[in-house]
């Protein structure tokens, strides 16, 4: 086994060795340029190292480990079109700095992209790879399309925001870690409890997510904090602010969440300090630490070895500890 800062490094020497950029350049460049503002490599790091706790050599898992960052990054280039962001991991988004058609675009060749790394697996894995990519990048798109109703619902609850995200972003953790054990050939049940480790890991990252969005530090969030307050997303947030036992609070949270302003700054203050006063972001800290709790409740029972879950533990927990 490696550290994780050794996968990092390996994942990052091979995704440089891939040269993406050729004619026409206004639609490979956009896909240089994002993969090449980095971010923490977690969902390929996951696929490599699953690969290694199935005694696997990880260079064998590197393909795969690329067709998922390429994807991950496509939904991204999407995503801030969708959510109208102008800054990603500290730089100006696709959409901006090209236009919304190249973001598209770009985003498509991305896609397609991910899919034609699996080609490079022998028939058996290269089936069963496609399929639980095609079935993950399903619900990532219901997901993402979930997010985008509920910014004009009213009327969300916890359990359809929790489904929400379990498919905008959980899924594709899971899937990840799923990707290294079918790689590794890993018997079914290894690879089954491995995907509900990263299904409960995912959940609370992404949780974080929406904690970071409001909570994080603009100098080095790399996203613009408050964009989801700007956006009125129906975060876990909003959802435990709004359910205050005040109805005052509720009411005019729900008024700050009906409008657009075209100065922002007024209503994400107002909201961050209702989201403070409700304590729905102690209530979030909280959901996040329960879910990171029960994916280490999936890993104790995994028949892998005790150092491989030591590893597996250390990174869902610099996952719940994060700032960016
Ligand atoms: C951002 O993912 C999108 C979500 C699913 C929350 P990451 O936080 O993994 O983004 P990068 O790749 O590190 O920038
Ligand atoms: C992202 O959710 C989920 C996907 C990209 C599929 P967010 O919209 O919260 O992600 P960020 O915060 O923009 O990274
Ligand atoms: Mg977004
Ligand atoms: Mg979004
Ligand atoms: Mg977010």
């Amino acid at each position: 086994m490696h550290t994780i800062s050794e996968y990092r490094d390996e994942f990052i020497a091979y995704l440089d060795s891939m040269k993406i950029t050729k004619e026409p350049r206004n639609l490979y460049e956009p896909i240089t340029y994002i993969l090449g503002l980095g971010g923490k490599r977690l969902r390929p790091v996951l696929v490599l190292m699953t690969a290694e706790i199935f005694n696997t050599d990880f260079r064998k898992a590197l393909d795969a480990a690329v067709a998922v960052e390429i994807f991950h990054n496509f939904s991204l280039v999407h995503d801030d079109i969708m959510d109208d962001a102008p800054v990603r991991r500290g730089k100006t988004t696709v959409h901006e700095k090209w236009d919304i058609n190249t973001g598209i675009l770009s985003g498509d060749a991305m896609l397609i992209m991910a899919y034609q790394l699996f080609e490079n697996y022998e028939p058996n894995v290269f089936r069963d790879l496609a399929k639980l990519f095609s079935k993950t990048a399903l619900e990532v798109c219901e997901g993402q399309q979930y997010d985008v109703d509920f910014e004009t619902r009213d009327d969300v609850m916890l359990p359809e925001y929790l489904k929400m995200i379990e498919y905008k972003t959980a899924v594709l953790v899971a899937a990840a870690l799923k990707m290294g054990a079918i790689v590794a050939g890993a018997p079914d049940e290894a690879q089954q409890q491995m995907y509900n480790f990263g299904l409960n890991l995912g959940i609370a990252f992404q949780l974080q997510d929406d904690y970071l969005d409001v909570f994080g530090d603009p100098k080095t969030f790399g996203k613009q904090v408050g964009g989801d307050i700007i956006e009125n997303k129906k975060t876990y947030l909003y959802l435990k602010a709004l359910n205050s036992e005040s109805e005052v609070i509720a009411k005019e949270l729900e008024h700050l969440y009906s409008i657009h302003p075209k100065e922002a700054e007024a209503k994400i203050n107002a909201v961050r300090s209702i989201f403070e006063k409700t304590k729905a972001d102690q209530a979030t800290k909280t959901a996040i630490a329960d879910y990171t709790a029960k994916a280490f409740d999936v890993l104790d029972d995994m028949d892998i070895n005790p150092e491989n879950k030591e590893l597996l533990r250390q990174f869902g927990e610099n996952l719940m500890n994060r700032t960016v």
